[in-house]
């Protein structure tokens, strides 16, 4: 097959990669900055989002968290040994990588607790309504999808932007001082895991999508990945909405009652 991909260049460098899926990354840019940029980092970094923003983010979030293992296996299902080297390669990484999202739920739940709220919320309380976005797009790209689709909206969209939007986080050292100082340290080991600063994760997401397509995938094949990537950005920034817009409805209702 004299369209495949294998990398030659640096795996963190977007030019190591075939040009479709360059220009992949640039028609999804906006709508990532929509998610790393997103104002409810802003208020994290500043330790001003309140108890209320604060529950539903880790309550809003959560379902993400509880099922991105699964998500992974899902596409694990789909790999053949053998059919493919793109196949191979994405079968041998979602193994290991299942492994390493064993405790992640976990120190979601200990950053939860450090930052006021229970587990019991986070596992069975109300949800903000429209924060399930993001958990039901993965849910249906990795159920129904193709194996490239679902690696791409996965683990290379989500995981690398949160890798962005987790290293924001833990470079703030007021949001690190707004836990209390004897949980701090558990409290942060989530963002500490998932901040980007050496995270190659979502490059090898990359390389394996390409070496599935490899270097001249249909134009409507490279257009569904693009969606993919898109849907999952929409998917986050509008469940990071519906935690702020929660919160504003309750600070609005405070305020009244108050006046
Ligand atoms: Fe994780």
């Amino acid at each position: 097959m004299n369209n495949r991909f294998e990398r030659t260049g640096p795996l963190t460098e977007l030019a190591s990669y075939p040009h479709w899926a360059q220009d992949m990354v640039a028609a999804c840019e906006p709508a990532r900055q929509q998610v790393v940029g997103h104002r409810l980092w802003g208020r994290m970094r500043e330790a001003r989002l309140d108890p209320e923003g604060t529950r539903n983010f880790m309550v809003g979030i959560w379902p993400v968290i509880e099922r991105f293992p699964a998500y992974m296996a899902r596409n694990l299902l789909k790999t053949e040994y053998g059919r493919s080297p793109g196949d191979d390669m994405a079968r041998r990484w979602l193994v290991r990588n299942i492994r390493v999202e064993q405790n992640h739920a976990d120190y979601w739940l200990n950053w939860a607790q450090g930052a006021g709220v229970a587990r019991e919320d986070v596992l069975h309380g109300a949800r903000p309504d429209g924060s399930q976005t993001l958990a039901d797009w993965c849910e249906e790209v990795s159920r129904h999808d193709s194996l490239a689709a679902g690696i791409i909206a996965t683990n290379y969209a989500v995981e690398g932007a949160t890798g962005e939007w987790s290293q924001r986080i833990y470079d703030s050292a007021a949001y690190a001082q707004s836990l209390p100082a004897d949980k701090r340290i558990q409290s942060l080991r989530w963002l500490q895991l998932h901040a980007a600063y050496d995270d190659t994760h979502p490059w090898e997401a990359l390389e394996i999508v390409c070496a599935l397509k490899g270097t001249a995938p249909p134009a409507d094949e490279v257009d569904h990945l693009i969606e993919c990537v898109k849907r999952s950005y929409i998917g986050m920034s509008v469940t990071l909405d519906r935690c702020l817009a929660a919160y504003h409805v309750a600070g609005e209702e405070v305020g009244e009652v108050a006046a």
